[in-house]
């Protein structure tokens, strides 16, 4: 008999453009684990509400997600792609499991800190932000999920999911599969371009701190030469220089070389050779990719049967999680 799967869960939230932080860090990643597990892919739409959005750009950053999942490589034959707010039992186990959390537990959550601290427009800050996570939870636990593959910043919530999936099952009966984050050792991390001392994000305010996945190869040029590095011009992979060990970790990234290689290949050069070769190395990666992207946004019949066949599929599977915890909790069935 084969033997079953792991299943894995994650997510990205169409909350902004997608840089290579994205790609490097979480979608080429993917891609390898597509064979070996059961793959849920989310388009996490209902998180990206969390802090406001225009109607307009969420609706054509959902299926702009979307469409880079699959010219990413994710293959919507071997695993579910989706998007969030088409699976209603999302919503439903989250509400459940908020009267399982406490408050303190969410406060406590190094995002929601920061985030708070950043969205606070006149001190208000929705009840969204701070229940977050047990959204988080909620899709991670209603498909059973073994490993969720997430950056570090995410750790956190993942720990928090298993505290609340141990609670439940120690109130009642075991219910949901401890699910464990999953670091790729090999993923990398990929730092703001003015400040690599941060995370390049695709929130910050200064578009020249990242580059995006659809970012023009003028951009990316222009990004990558302007990008803060030292005076010490050295191709070095060293914590003192930490803009240049982020060029370096693209590079890398990008070609499969090792830091070692690299330092090798311009030792004696300046920056800016360097700082050309990773622009066009990056261009060459990326076009190909963004090429995909545009047709798939061209054939929106395509997309839809896609995101359709994967809610059905999401749908099936996490009704049943979900039924379980309505049976346990005491809550009457509709029908058998
Ligand atoms: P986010 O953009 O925060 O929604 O993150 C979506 C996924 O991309 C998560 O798994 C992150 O860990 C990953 N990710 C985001 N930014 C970076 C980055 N700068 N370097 C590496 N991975 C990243
Ligand atoms: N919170 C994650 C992020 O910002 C996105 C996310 C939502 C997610 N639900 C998830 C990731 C479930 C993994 C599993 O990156």
């Amino acid at each position: 008999m084969e033997e079953k799967k792991k299943v894995i869960f994650s997510g990205i939230q169409p909350s902004g453009n997608l840089t290579i932080g994205n790609y490097f860090g979480a979608l080429k990643n993917w891609v390898k684990l597509q064979d070996k597990y059961d793959c849920y892919f989310c388009v996490v739409d209902l998180h990206a509400i969390t802090v406001r959005q225009e109607p307009k750009d969420l609706r054509r950053r959902t299926l702009e997600v979307l469409a880079i999942y699959l010219a990413a490589g994710i293959d919507p034959e071997k695993n579910t792609i989706f998007i969030q707010s088409h699976v209603p039992t999302h919503c439903e186990a989250a509400w459940l499991l908020n009267c399982f959390t406490y408050v303190g537990e969410l406060e406590r959550m190094t995002q929601y800190k920061s985030k708070s601290k950043k969205y606070e427009n006149g001190g208000s800050i929705s009840a969204g932000l701070l229940n977050y996570p047990v959204l988080m939870a909620a899709d991670i636990l209603i498909y059973n999920a073994d490993l969720v593959p997430v950056g570090k910043d995410q750790t956190q919530h993942v720990e928090l999911t298993r505290d609340i999936a141990e609670r439940f099952n120690n109130l009642y009966s075991p219910t949901f599969t401890m699910p464990e984050a999953y670091i790729p050792e090999d993923g990398a991390k990929i730092m703001d371009l003015q400040d690599p001392t941060k995370k390049m994000s695709k929130s910050s305010d200064n578009p020249n701190s990242y580059i995006l996945i659809m970012d023009k190869p003028e951009d990316i040029k222009r990004k990558i030469n302007r990008c803060v590095t030292d005076s010490i011009g050295k191709v070095k992979y060293n914590d003192d220089q930490p803009g240049v060990k982020n060029l370096i970790n693209i590079m890398s990234a990008v070609t499969g070389m090792s830091h070692e290689e690299i330092e090798k290949k311009y030792e004696g050069k300046g920056y800016a050779e360097f700082k050309n070769d990773t622009a066009e190395a990056l261009i060459g990666e990326l076009k190909p990719i963004q090429d995909k992207v545009n047709a798939f946004l061209q054939d929106k019949k395509y997309l839809e049967d896609i995101y359709k066949k994967g809610a059905e599929k999401a749908y099936y599977v996490s009704s049943k999680v979900l039924r379980k915890m309505q049976k346990k909790i005491g809550f009457i069935p509709v029908s058998k």
